[in-house]
């Protein structure tokens, strides 16, 4: 039963190991007539590289071949090809983990299912955040199509560890929290944020975040009853990503400490269009979508690869043996697994899209390319201080 492909109507297949020779994704399911470019796919790159401050040193560039799919730099509707390829490969920290598998990484259950002659045991291989270079190569695709529908997903880390916020974030922050370098969901919480994951590095400890996502202005009516329910499909989708423990939506476990009066979802008009007041169901109800805002949160446990000796086994011989993890590694997975969450939230969108015909599956006309590419500046504008409007 493979398991690297994913959705129906867009549907895709990634590939590609941490240190093999390129990363990459097959997708299938575009309309004709959507104008990518290298560009638009490595901007969102540029926001999950690795190489930052508070991230892994590991420096991809992460630079996009886009191998099949487009002509005169539109789709045409044929599987769309794009890899990156590995540059910064660095072998010799795990040659001496070979046998002894990492505790808290996928280590020990891909040696107990695939054997350990078959284990790919360089930098975790297919289970390695690297992977989900692939995932976001798919979201800057699928975002820049929802925004035929002006929809638009951003995400921010609510919190690190047990700092951070335990109330509603504002819109506005979850969006500027993209230009920030730890993607804090209030400019006060950067510092505070920067300083913890700062002690943390210098003591070779991880820590764990809880990361929202915010999915602007909705199509209504995504959702399958009764089991491609949207809040079904995203929590696949984010309980996908490496390192992802848990998934909730709306008010999501808060809801079960509260009584039925709490959190009423009253209906009322807003403008021309129904709404609800409060939106505590965070834009889903029985699986569809409202059409209000999308509110969903996922908690990353902290990084397993600490700069701490372990005890483990040597799969040989069954012996004990205490390991130093080296190689390059993220103090908190979710600085970049904002990205991917993103990535994965605007993958189950357009597949519902498409499969409601809410988005063409066929071919765009001329008039939505052009609002998607004008939609699409704006976006890059909104999110990219001019800075670095390079990407
Ligand atoms: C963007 C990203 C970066 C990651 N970086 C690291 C890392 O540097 N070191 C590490 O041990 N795990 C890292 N992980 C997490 C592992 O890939 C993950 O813990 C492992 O595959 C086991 O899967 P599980 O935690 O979901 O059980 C990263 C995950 C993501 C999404």
């Amino acid at each position: 039963m493979p398991g690297s492909s994913f959705g129906t109507s867009f549907r895709i297949t990634t590939f590609g190991e941490s240190h093999g020779n390129a990363l990459g994704i097959v997708i299938d399911g575009l309309p004709a007539g959507l104008k990518i470019t290298p560009h638009d796919i490595e901007y969102e790159l540029y926001f999950r590289r690795p190489g930052k401050e508070y991230t892994s040193q590991r420096f991809e560039e992460d630079k996009v071949e886009i191998l099949s799919g487009l002509f005169n730099g539109k789709t045409t509707g044929s599987p769309l090809a794009v890899i990156v390829r590995n540059v910064d490969v660095n072998l010799t920290p795990y040659e001496s983990i070979k046998f002894t598998p990492r505790p808290g990484h996928a280590d020990l259950s891909f040696i107990l299912k695939y054997g350990v002659e078959n284990w790919d045991y360089r930098g975790g291989g297919r289970a390695s955040g690297r992977e989900t270079v692939s995932r976001v190569i798919a979201g800057s695709i699928a975002k820049k199509l929802l925004l035929l529908k002006g929809t638009y997903i951003f995400s921010c880390i609510r919190s690190l560890g047990t700092k951070g916020i335990s109330d509603s974030i504002q819109l506005y922050e979850v969006i500027k929290a993209k230009c920030r370098k730890v993607r804090a969901c209030k400019m006060s919480y950067e510092k505070e944020f920067e300083d913890l994951l700062y002690d943390l590095i210098r003591s070779g400890n991880s820590i764990g975040a809880v990361v929202e996502t915010r999915i602007v202005n909705p199509p209504i009516g995504l959702g399958e009853p009764v089991f491609d329910k949207i809040k079904a499909d995203l929590a696949k989708a984010v309980m996908s990503i490496p390192g992802v423990v848990g998934f909730e939506y709306g008010l999501g476990f808060e809801a079960s400490k509260k009584r039925g009066s709490d959190i009423l979802d009253e209906i009322v008009l807003k403008g021309k269009r129904v709404g609800l007041r409060n939106n505590f169901s965070g834009g889903i109800l029985g699986g569809i979508t409202t059409g209000e805002e999308i509110v969903f949160r996922s908690a990353f446990k902290p990084t397993s690869s600490i700069k701490r000796p372990q005890k483990t086994l040597d799969i040989r011989s069954m012996e004990e043996r205490t390991i130093i993890i080296e190689g390059r590694h993220d103090p908190c997975i979710a600085i970049r697994g904002a990205s991917v969450v993103e990535a994965m939230a605007a993958v189950v969108l357009l597949d519902h899209s498409i499969a409601s015909h809410i988005i063409p599956s066929d071919r765009l006309s001329g008039k939505d390319s052009e609002l998607i590419e004008r939609r699409w500046e704006g976006y890059k504008r909104l999110c990219m201080p001019m800075a670095e409007s390079q990407y």
